[in-house]
């Protein structure tokens, strides 16, 4: 291999991991397709088993991530090949560096897109738009959809914008920008918060997000949370494990995940209460799909005192929880490019920019000009969501806990991941047991009952 001529990068200090990993999880998987897929799926229901399962199967695996991560010192594949040599196991387990880094770059290139969508709005919010009914918000979503080049090139924007930061190195880069947006990002929804405080109805959002009823809780909305939590960690695609590599042997993985996981259901719920409250004082629907803050909330925006203000706060906060995010979807195939390659950071980021880029214009042109090429039923841009965050995503956490807590050996584990004895056996349990058990059953269900 030849890395060994540049010194690896190692963050600051151990917020800084914490805040860019937590930059990584906060994305459009807590502020977008959270609080859509709350709305849709039984709501209370929904973010019960979602919050257990990022208890029960997120926080053992982000730990198991960072670990391998931290010991390997690499690109996924490299550390995933290092610890396995070291722990005498099969140079096979690479491949799941390889599914974890193709896997981020097919996520990357619809993610884009979504994203793009983010920032047209945020330039229609910023030029005063506004959409006085229900029809007219769902024909400027349609109007955006049915237009490639519009949606090319804000997904153009995102990606620059992403893959600057990234080809500026891991500390000047990477976590300049962490350390920037994600205070703006925190303040801004504390104030879109007790914006929902003071002019939605609270009370309403608060019921809907936390009245269980075990009535709502079937399994399609049991599966739905699983695989949520997987995306909202941003687990099994190589993104933890890359940012675990330029983590200190000092920090503990325990405490630096707990704060990670803590954080991303705190934004989720936030954001959830902020746009639902919003949502329902305005006499409109949760269950909207995918297009709740694209059409929902701009009619919210519009009929609001201080609603053009809002609306460019708002975009602004998905737009900075989004671009963090797909930051960290580039680095490990960037880190595997420049250390396996010896390609220039810049050179290896733009390069697999350019390749995301062309992947995302054919997410673009699925929404109109080749809307009638599907698979299944799906067009490419959810078949490429579905690809990864139902399949992929699961598979390799499963693979991840497999190799952690059965191949690695205990000894090696107890040594990088360091907790007291009874944490660490009860750690190691959930991994080798619960964790498995849980994804193989959601696959069972899914495989006997094929659901969306
Ligand atoms: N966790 C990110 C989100 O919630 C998405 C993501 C998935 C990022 C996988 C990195 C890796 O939006």
């Amino acid at each position: 291999m030849s890395q060994s001529a540049v010194p690896r990068s190692t963050w600051s200090n151990r917020w800084a991991f914490i805040l860019v990993t937590i930059g990584s999880s906060v994305g459009l998987g807590n502020i977008w397709k959270f609080p859509y897929m709350a709305g849709s799926q039984g709501g209370s229901a929904f973010v019960l088993v979602y919050l257990i399962c990022v208890l029960l199967i997120g926080l053992p695996l982000l730990m198991a991530e960072i670990l391998i991560g931290r010991r390997g010192k690499g690109n996924p594949v490299s550390s995933l090949l290092k610890v396995a040599e070291e722990t005498g196991n099969s140079s096979w387990w690479g491949v799941l560096g390889w599914v974890g880094m193709l896997g981020a770059l097919l996520i990357l290139s619809f993610y884009s897109v979504v994203s793009g969508w983010i920032v047209d709005y945020l330039f229609k919010a910023l030029t005063g738009f506004r959409v006085e009914t229900a029809e007219a918000a769902r024909q400027s979503f349609d109007t955006l959809l049915g237009n490639p080049y519009q949606m090319a090139l804000w997904h153009t924007v995102f990606l620059v914008l992403t893959v600057g930061v990234v080809a500026r190195g891991v500390v000047s880069g990477i976590e300049f920008a962490n350390k920037t947006l994600l205070p703006c990002l925190f303040l801004i929804l504390a104030l879109l918060t007790l914006w929902g405080c003071v002019a939605g109805d609270m009370p309403a959002a608060w019921h809907f997000m936390f009245d269980f009823k075990l009535a709502d809780l079937t399994p399609v909305v049991a599966l739905a949370a699983v695989g949520h939590a997987f995306f909202s960690l941003s687990l099994g695609m190589g993104a933890i494990m890359a940012y675990g590599s330029y983590l200190d042997r000092k920090t503990s993985i325990a405490h630096t995940s707990l704060w990670v996981v803590a954080a991303g259901m705190l934004v989720g719920i936030l954001a959830g209460l902020a746009i639902f409250s919003l949502t329902f004082r305005y006499g409109l629907q949760p269950d909207e799909g995918p297009g709740l803050i694209l059409q929902t909330l701009p009619l919210a925006f519009s009929h609001m005192p201080g609603g053009g203000l809002l609306a460019i706060f708002f975009f602004l906060l998905v737009l900075f929880a989004a671009w963090t995010s797909a930051i960290s979807l580039t680095e490990p195939f960037v880190a595997w490019l420049t250390e396996r390659l010896s390609i220039h950071r810049p050179i290896a980021a733009w390069g697999t920019g350019l390749a995301v880029w062309l992947l995302g214009l054919a997410s673009c042109l699925s929404f109109n000009w080749w809307n009638d090429y599907r698979l299944f039923g799906l067009n490419l841009f959810d078949t490429l969501d579905f690809l990864t965050s139902r399949i992929m995503m699961p598979l390799s956490g499963l693979a991840i806990a497999i190799f952690v807590g059965w191949a690695m050996g205990r000894t090696a584990v107890a040594d990088e991941i360091r907790l007291n004895r009874h944490a660490f056996t009860l750690w190691l349990n959930v991994l080798r047991f619960l964790v498995p058990v849980g994804i193989t059953l959601v696959f069972v269900f899914r495989i006997f009952g094929w659901m969306e």
